[in-house]
């Protein structure tokens, strides 16, 4: 019997040219990179937006973060300062409210002008500040559901869309992140959470809304939601009622939580050129948890 024919034996037919206007196996070696780009990061004063924020340096990328809080997280922060130090890459943290847009649209001009100092033009934004609230429906008050939506939907528009400005103005085809959460799909058992949960609905919305307005830019947009994550924003809910866990394990597939560091890559998947054809999407990350009911 002869030898089964290697790929190098078979004559592949010279009719069927690579396509020119799309080659397979171009050299992509920024695929994952932020090299020679400066992003900015809501809500990095701490849990998951101080975590991206030292993804963001990871990948080669200068970090801007801004956050509500006077001061970052002590040692979340000198961690990132460990990686400038080592890098030579930038790190500054802004004082701001995102709901105060002559504010946000001030930093984010600052921010891009740093860039600019860097050779490290402003490149986009991971949209991650958030609140929580759990209030039984027929409880909720209004002023707090209103204020809900104001930080979390109002606040996530103004970061995208100042963002998007500078882009514009500047000529650049970025990319915006915004932290959505799988509650903005499905309720969560044993959760009375629906401000929050309405709120991220609201930006799975928008986020299709503003790619569909963006992308004649090459501006791309898309939604990151996380599953259940300890962080403050959590270990406020379980400490209010503990057995509330019990209930999330039971739909943890990989068996455990989430933790911040497991949403590093895929934030700097959807940011970096590598998901160069990736707009008004959303891409769950939540250990399985919406896989089964
Ligand atoms: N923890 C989870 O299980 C989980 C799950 C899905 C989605 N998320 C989302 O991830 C994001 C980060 O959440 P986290 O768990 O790190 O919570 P967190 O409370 O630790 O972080 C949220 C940050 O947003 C900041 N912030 C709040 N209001 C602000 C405002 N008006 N202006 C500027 N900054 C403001 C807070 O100061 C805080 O540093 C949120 O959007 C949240 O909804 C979290």
């Amino acid at each position: 019997m002869p030898p089964a024919a290697v790929v190098s034996d078979i004559a592949l037919p010279s009719t069927i040219p690579e396509s020119e206007q799309t080659p397979a196996n171009a050299a992509h070696s920024t695929l994952f990179s932020l090299s020679n780009k400066t992003i900015a990061i809501t809500g990095g004063g701490r849990g998951l937006g101080i975590t991206l924020a030292a993804a963001v340096l990871e990948a080669g990328g200068h970090a801007a973060c801004l956050d509500i809080l006077e001061t970052p997280s002590a040692v979340e922060w000198a961690a990132l300062q460990k990686t400038v130090n080592l890098t030579g890459l930038h790190v500054s943290y802004h004082q701001c409210d995102i709901t105060n847009e002559e504010q946000l649209s001030h930093i984010l001009d600052e921010i891009a002008a740093g860039g600019m100092r860097l050779q490290a033009p402003f490149y986009g934004a991971i949209a991650c500040a958030g609140i929580q609230q759990k209030i039984p429906a027929v409880d909720y008050p209004a002023a707090d559901f209103e204020r809900i939506l104001r930080v979390n939907v109002l606040g996530t528009f103004l970061t995208a869309k100042h963002s998007a400005r500078i882009l514009i103005e500047s000529g650049i085809k970025g990319s915006v992140v915004m932290v959505a959460s799988m509650s903005g799909q499905v309720a969560n058992r044993g959760l009375t959470c629906t401000a929050y949960n309405t709120s991220k609905s609201a930006i799975h919305q928008m986020c299709r809304s503003v790619a569909q307005e963006w992308g004649r830019y090459g501006i791309r947009v898309n939604t990151l939601s996380p599953g259940y994550i300890r962080t403050a924003m959590t270990d406020e809910l379980l400490a209010a009622e503990p057995e509330v866990e019990k209930t999330w394990m039971a739909g943890a597939l990989l068996g455990r939580l989430g933790a911040p560091e497991d949403f590093k890559a895929p934030a700097i998947f959807l940011l970096a050129p590598g998901s160069s054809f990736m707009t008004g999407a959303d891409l769950r990350v939540d250990g399985g948890h919406c896989a089964s009911a």
